[in-house]
């Protein structure tokens, strides 16, 4: 069974928060790290904070040609997609902009799509791969206030079923991880109202931590998880017993 050190990963969403952990962790791993991001700047300082051990990869997740052209030749064993936003929140359904709405879907739900469009048919070919899509509690219970980040959180659910049964004979697995509130600069730039909203219903009365994220995707996207796939994992201190 093949160890992380002889492993390609592919982690989008790589400059920040969840993404930026992840790719930390796969760094101390030993493994070959691919680093996507929209933002150069910020991929340059973790490049640079990391000692040049990642490949930062300059790539905008909503640009198909964009995504193909970048992440089609990486010979990946993993990819993370961990790139997304919360759009505007703590307004209602009826309320908020339809291109906003939009926007989150095209990021969230069609960036997702598109990496994985872009590495599945490598993995498959090969024989071996973990593809796992970062989706949240928003997706499976819907957060009042939140209508584009629930809608497609819950899009990307429903794709990684379909993934994961279109390929459960192929050595690829697909899953999503659904967490409840980790802090991160995405979390600092909502509303208070909101986070508390999202905190309150957590019955460990905690946010997340970034080493319970970690551990729990290091173990998704490893060989030893080889019979679960088309799965979405609960991280939510109880919010989600299902
Ligand atoms: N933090 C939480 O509490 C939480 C909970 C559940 C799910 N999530 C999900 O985890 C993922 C990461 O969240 P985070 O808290 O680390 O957010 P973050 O804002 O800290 O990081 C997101 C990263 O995605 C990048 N990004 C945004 N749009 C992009 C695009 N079009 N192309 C490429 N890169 C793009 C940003 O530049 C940023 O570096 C998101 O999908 C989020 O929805 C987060």
């Amino acid at each position: 069974m093949r160890d992380f050190a002889e492993q390609t990963v592919v982690i989008t969403g790589a400059a920040s928060g969840l993404g930026q952990a992840i790719v930390r962790r796969f760094v101390d791993l030993k493994a070959r790290v691919y680093a996507v991001d929209l933002d150069a700047a910020r991929l340059t300082e973790l490049q640079t904070a990391l000692n040049g051990a990642i490949e930062p990869v300059v790539c905008d997740v909503t640009d198909l040609p964009m995504v193909e052209r970048a992440l089609s030749p990486i010979p990946a064993d993993v990819l993370i997609n961990s790139a997304g936003i919360t759009g505007k929140t703590n307004l209602r359904s009826y309320e908020v902009d339809p291109a906003n709405v939009e926007l989150v879907f095209r990021v969230n739900f069609f960036g997702s799509y598109h990496t994985s469009r872009a590495l599945l048919p490598g993995m498959v070919e090969r024989g071996y791969g973990r593809v796992l899509h970062i989706a949240s509690i928003a997706g499976k219970e819907g957060n009042a206030g939140m209508l584009a980040y629930s809608a497609s959180k819950a899009a990307v659910i429903g794709m990684a079923k379909v993934q994961g049964k279109e390929l459960a004979e192929t050595g690829v697995t697909v899953n999503a991880i659904a967490p409840a509130v980790i802090r991160t600069p995405l979390v600092d730039a909502m509303p208070v109202e909101q986070v508390r909203y999202m905190t309150d219903k957590i019955p460990m009365k905690r946010t997340g931590s970034l080493d319970e994220l970690v551990d729990m995707v290091q173990f998704i996207v490893s060989p030893q998880a080889s019979f679960t796939t088309a799965f979405t994992f609960d991280l939510t201190g109880g919010r989600a017993t299902y």
